[in-house]
């Protein structure tokens, strides 16, 4: 499969600090678990520009790598117009960013934006992943226990959907 027509997914929170990164490193690890680097690529973003160009926040990473999740070498930066036709699925965390990314949408977007939560396997997980910035380490770990349980979702509906014709 050529470059151009791998499948790319963007991850979208406020900050592009916390949670957006975090499923940016679980989704790029499981994409390669399964041996789908070739057909998947990944990336994040925020719908603010507070911290571009920061790494992860340090909570969020040590909260990733205490799974095995390294996301060090990120790096913030704001969603683009551009975002929207370049990606094939473009992932909010909560209803605020995805609002904020409809309403930014230009109109000649391909992207198909929806929340991370809607490809959750467990259903009392509820639809949002939660801001955990301004609270302690037990929104981290909720935070990346709700990113690997939708991420491996997501796989699975792309993996199923990957050879399909595109109306189906
Ligand atoms: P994130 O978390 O959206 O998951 O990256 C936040 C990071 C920074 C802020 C809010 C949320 N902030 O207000 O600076």
């Amino acid at each position: 499969m050529e470059k151009d027509e791998k499948i790319k997914v963007l991850f979208v929170c406020l900050g592009n600090i916390c949670r957006s990164p975090t499923a940016d490193a679980v989704f790029k690890y499981q994409v390669i678990n399964a041996g789908l680097e070739n057909i998947i690529l990944v990336d994040s973003a925020g719908t603010h520009a507070y911290h571009i160009g920061k790494p992860p926040d340090k909570r969020a990473q040590s909260t990733a790598l205490s799974r095995g999740y390294k996301m060090h070498d990120l790096r913030a930066r704001k969603v683009t117009s551009d975002d929207f036709i370049t990606f094939d699925y473009i992932l909010a965390m909560d209803h605020e960013n995805l609002s904020i990314l409809k309403q930014r949408c230009p109109a000649k977007a391909t992207a198909r934006i929806d929340l991370l939560m809607n490809y959750s396997r467990n259903n009392n997980a509820g639809d949002e992943v939660a801001d955990p910035y301004f609270g302690g380490q037990d929104g981290f770990d909720m935070v990346l226990d709700m990113v690997e349980d939708a991420c491996q979702g997501l796989l699975e509906h792309i993996n199923s959907r990957k050879n399909s014709p595109p109306s189906s």
